[in-house]
């Protein structure tokens, strides 16, 4: 029989390249025909592993998730950044390699941040999504999100429709 485990830490500074990974298949695949191509090829240009070792050094909260041994997924977390919206925290990013998807390691991922979250104080939560990107809205909406609020956001030559969910302190 075969074991493998399951784990959440924080990100240290060797992982950069393992999350550069993560986050360049992910995005691919989440926002390819969402995005317009050059503008996503440069968002995933800019986040190489140095873009990545420097928000570890600098303190980013960034979780990672293993299975066996490999990072298969990241979420970075913080104070939420929207002055309208009265959730204290943010979940900024939340992505898994394509392969791991849909076995509900997401929602472990997210309810680590939220924990992380929680014990700095931010009890309730808000994120954002593109609303094309239907898998992570209907994500969000499963794990008991509630719609909050609308905006529209600049890639390249388009103008993209995000939609903000939030969860209300637990416990
Ligand atoms: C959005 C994302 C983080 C969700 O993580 P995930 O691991 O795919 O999510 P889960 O597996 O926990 O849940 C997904 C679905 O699988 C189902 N599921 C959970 N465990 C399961 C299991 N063991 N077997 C079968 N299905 C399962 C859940 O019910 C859920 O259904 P739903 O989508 O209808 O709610 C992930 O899909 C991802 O990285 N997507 C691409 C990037 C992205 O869009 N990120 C969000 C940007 S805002």
């Amino acid at each position: 029989m075969s074991t493998f485990t399951i784990g959440v830490r924080r990100a240290e500074q060797s992982d950069a390249e393992a999350i550069t990974k993560v986050h360049d298949a992910a995005w691919r695949y989440a926002y390819d025909g969402i995005i317009p191509a050059p503008e996503l090829a440069r968002i995933i240009a800019r986040r190489g592993p140095r873009w990545w070792d420097r928000a570890i050094r600098r303190g980013t909260a960034i979780l990672v998730m293993e299975v066996a041994g490999e990072i298969c997924g990241y979420a970075t977390f913080g104070p939420n950044r929207a002055r309208n919206l009265a959730q204290k925290g943010e979940i900024y990013e939340i992505y898994l390699l394509p392969e791991y998807q849909g076995i509900g390691l997401g929602t472990r991922l997210f309810l680590s941040a939220r924990k992380e979250l929680a014990r700095f104080g931010f009890g309730s939560v808000v994120v954002w999504a593109l609303s094309d990107n239907d898998n992570a809205c209907r994500f969000y909406q499963n794990a008991g999100g509630r719609k909050v609020a609308r905006a529209s956001e600049r890639f390249g030559n388009v103008q993209l429709i995000k939609v903000a969910y939030a969860w209300a302190r637990t416990g």
